[in-house]
């Protein structure tokens, strides 16, 4: 089966090439290409603008792009919100409930957290007067359950990630929910690395927002999504301004148009949206079990392997509970960078560093950072092999 996967993937074709970096950028099929270049050379106008043909065939696939999604979410279209990527759609949330905070507020924010989802409320507790609390983590790198009890009556907002982009640990999300809606806080997920690894459904897990990338979710870079629950964004203002979020504007003010418009300032990111529902349509034809009891396997033989080589230590969960196959690493004496370096140099794509997660590496006591490799769904044993000798090879020549 994996190979059948990844013929849909031109790219991985390319002989000594093992791509371990999907957790920065996945591959993209083909076909999402294509639907991409169909859509800007057949259907390209702005939308909910224009009434010539080619405007209606772009409402058309724009309109249809946000139902792929919606169905994607077990969500309604109204509750989708088209956006330039995961970065933005996070900001754009906290931008719309900047005027909810105030001093004597507070937001949680783990320390698991990309800087996508801890700056935007870094930012705005400078600018509102609240106070930033953060949520502890494990020393293996998994939110800690023990942590949330700073969640209490004056915390508005809750901010988590789905799953750790660094540790690839999974959070429990309806267990945060619990928590972050009995103090009457509003929760905001970061489902940047959990959505590339089959449907989520954030309603049912008590979010109020989720916010995914397309790059990530083997679809367009440029495009991104911010899911929020409908009457929570009834009850919002905009956060961006400009064309098709207003209803009627005079000298002294405006009306807002009803969500996700509302959120949605500017000319969208049209043919993106229609490739992303295309990336959507691709990965709505996989066996997800499989998938993933496949991808499982690659990641306990990469835990095994990285951990019988010598000076290697694991950053992240040992175990395969509640985890995705995203492994990151240190090797003592060798620097992030230069094992990365190192690896390229053998064809096997991984990322080194901070991977933008600084509270994280602060916190865990990585001061160089660490190396990750993760996979997706058309990684295979091949793959797994080479980041294993490589790693091997590197060790010899850096220690
Ligand atoms: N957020 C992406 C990563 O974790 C870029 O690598």
């Amino acid at each position: 089966m994996t190979s059948a996967i990844r013929e849909a993937f031109p790219v991985l074709g390319r002989a000594g090439f093992h791509y371990l970096d999907s957790a920065a950028m996945a591959q993209t099929p083909g076909r999402v290409v294509e639907v991409v270049a169909a859509h800007d050379l057949a259907a390209r106008a702005n939308v909910h603008r224009g009434l010539h043909e080619m405007a209606r065939l772009a409402d058309d696939a724009y309109d249809a792009a946000r139902e792929a999604v919606a169905g994607f979410l077990g969500a309604g279209a109204d509750e989708v919100v088209f956006t330039g990527g995961c970065t933005l759609a996070l900001n754009i949330a906290a931008r719309a409930l900047a005027g909810r905070l105030g001093p004597g507020d507070t937001v949680a924010v783990s320390r698991l957290e990309h800087h996508s989802s801890c700056l935007p409320w870094l930012a705005l507790a400078a600018e509102r007067g609240f106070e930033l609390r953060w949520l502890a983590v494990t020393a293996d790198g998994r939110l800690d359950p023990a942590g949330l009890s700073v969640i209490d009556r004056r915390c508005k907002v809750v901010a988590v990630t789905h799953a750790s982009n660094v540790t690839g640990a999974v959070t429990d999300i309806p267990l945060v929910a619990g928590v972050a809606h009995a103090a009457g806080a509003v929760l905001v997920v970061d489902g940047a690395q959990m959505a590339p690894h089959g449907k989520v459904d954030p309603r049912a897990l008590g979010a109020d927002f989720y916010a995914f990338s397309g790059h990530k979710t083997y679809g367009p870079t440029g495009v991104g999504v911010l899911w929020g629950r409908r009457e929570v964004l009834a009850e919002l203002p905009p956060a961006l301004f400009g064309g098709g979020m207003v209803g009627e504007v005079s000298d002294t003010g405006f009306t807002w148009a009803e969500p996700p418009r509302r959120f949605e300032a500017g000319t969208p990111p049209v043919a993106q949206a229609v490739g992303l529902a295309a990336a959507l349509d691709w990965m709505a034809g996989l066996d997800w079990p499989a998938v993933r009891a496949r991808l499982a396997l690659l990641t306990r033989r990469m835990l095994d392997g990285l951990t019988a080589l010598p000076g290697v230590g694991i950053v992240g969960p040992g175990e395969m509970e509640a985890r995705l196959p995203v492994v990151s690493f240190t090797v003592a004496g060798c620097h992030p960078h230069d094992l990365s370096h190192l690896l390229a140099g053998r064809g096997v794509a991984v990322r080194g560093g901070h991977h933008c997660a600084q509270p994280l590496m602060r916190v865990l006591g990585l001061d160089e950072g660490c190396v990750r490799a993760s996979l997706a769904a058309y990684s295979d044993a091949a793959d797994v092999e080479a980041l294993l000798d490589g790693v091997a090879a590197a060790i010899a020549v850096l220690r």
